[in-house]
């Protein structure tokens, strides 16, 4: 017997990262979760945070659990972000070379870029005054060699679902939500995320829900969680038997590893149980400051597919033209009221399709420029240009946001609302084109 006398300093390395996590500023909620899924490691040299092979109960295990009792979905799925839960779904859905899929001409560029990825052609259509993609244009972009429609509840903000919903069954086609930026959302009574064929949520810090960098994937279909699954862990660690024969053909391909590490289950599994209450904040808020601005003949508030289902996070108006809601968002700052606009001349922005120069310039990772030029494809070759989703230009051009936070009471409300409608009357009638 050969005898070894190597041994892994004591510690492993643990209080350094309790020291980190507590220098980003976690409640001590967090910080126990994050405990938890770390201390009970010994005598390795770096804490095991590895979801897959670990003696611990899984904490990203826990995340989606939680995630299906709170969302009412069959599956869910953790990944390493947003973009990784919309290639996961993508390649659960089949969704590769020859294929076209709808996306809205206002969201996250990485909706699209996931398209790209998959191999498919993204075609991007209009959003209507909502914001969210406009029912009627995708239904006028549909043809046959549509695999999916992808829509986005934009800025909080959810999409017509039922119209959507019937278009994809109409047409026989995927609906696949990006939810990326309204977890908690509702329509109808129902979270957003857990309607279509599949749901992506991101999980990352910038968003409603989240922290350092993580995705959900939900779905109601056992065999599209499957796929799911193997395009999130090409190594098959998330099989029963990892190396055992398919068991049903398309179960097993050439995917990618989108993992989620056992530190952002903890965390997310804290965030995560946040989200209800967060979201009935923002559009309790929302709300109230909308209900307390007056109407304005030239500044009009946002229609909404539903008032009560969107987060909130964003109250949006339109003004008459750029000048005006350039003038209005200036005015409003002065007053101590934080609102923008997206993407300008001067300020380029990745959520509008205008600035999403990889697609219309058709540019990809290899020379030979695939999915823009693969034979598979039997449409017209595809061609962008900034002018092709005029109202979803001239809305973005109008529209200024109005940063609502969870934590106003209702005083709060009524004095932003009040300063919106100074703002607001002081300069409705001006900056004619
Ligand atoms: C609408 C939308 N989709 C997808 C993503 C991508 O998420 P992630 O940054 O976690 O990859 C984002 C992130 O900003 C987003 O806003």
């Amino acid at each position: 017997m050969v005898q070894l006398e190597g041994r892994p300093p004591e510690g492993g390395g643990m209080e350094e990262f309790m020291a980190l996590a507590e220098l980003f500023g976690y409640s001590d909620e967090t910080l126990a979760k994050v405990q938890s899924a770390v201390s009970e490691e010994k005598g390795v040299p770096v804490p095991q945070l590895t979801r897959y092979y670990n003696p611990q109960p899984s904490r990203v295990k826990m995340l989606e659990e939680y995630a299906c009792e709170l969302f009412g979905s069959n599956y869910a799925l953790g990944v390493n972000s947003g973009t990784s839960a919309l290639n996961s779904a993508y390649a659960a859905c089949g969704i590769g070379p020859g294929d076209e899929v709808i996306v809205p001409a206002y969201t996250f560029f990485a909706t699209v870029a996931a398209v790209v990825t998959s191999k498919a052609i993204p075609v991007i259509a209009e959003v209507d005054e909502t914001l969210c993609m406009d029912p009627q244009d995708v239904a006028a972009k549909i043809t046959s060699r549509t695999k999916a429609i992808v829509c986005v509840h934009m800025s909080g903000n959810v999409c017509d679902m039922d119209s959507l919903t019937a278009l994809a069954k109409e047409h026989g086609l995927a609906l696949i939500e990006d939810n990326a930026q309204a977890c908690g959302g509702k329509y109808k009574g129902r979270f957003t995320g857990a309607i279509g064929t599949m749901g992506c949520f991101s999980l990352s810090s910038y968003k409603i829900t989240g922290a350092g960098e993580a995705g959900l994937v939900l779905t109601d279909d056992e065999w599209l969680h499957t796929r799911a699954l193997n395009q999130h862990d090409t190594a098959a660690c998330w099989r029963p038997d990892r190396f055992a024969v398919e068991r049903r053909p398309g179960e097993l391909f050439c995917g990618q590893n989108y993992r989620m590490s056992e530190l952002e289950g903890a965390v997310n599994l804290v965030q995560l149980k946040k989200t209800e209450a967060q979201a009935q904040r923002f559009n309790r808020n929302m709300r109230t400051v909308a209900d307390h601005v007056g109407e304005f003949k030239n500044i009009r508030p946002r229609p909404s597919n539903d008032k009560e289902g969107d987060v909130g996070c964003m109250l949006v108006f339109f003004g008459r033209n750029p000048q005006h809601s350039g003038q209005i968002i200036q005015d409003l700052g002065e007053a101590g009221v934080s609102a923008g606009g997206r993407g300008s001349k001067t300020a380029r922005d990745w959520h509008i399709y205008t600035y999403w120069e990889h697609i219309m310039e058709q540019k990809t990772a290899t020379e030979e420029g695939c999915p823009f030029t693969c034979p598979y494809y039997q449409g017209d070759p595809p061609r962008y240009s900034p002018d092709m989703c005029p109202n979803t230009t001239d809305l973005m051009e109008r529209a200024l946001f109005v940063n609502i936070d969870q934590w106003w009471n209702e005083g709060d409300c009524r004095r932003v609302a009040g300063a919106i409608n100074g703002v607001f009357a002081n300069l409705d009638t001006c900056c004619d084109r």
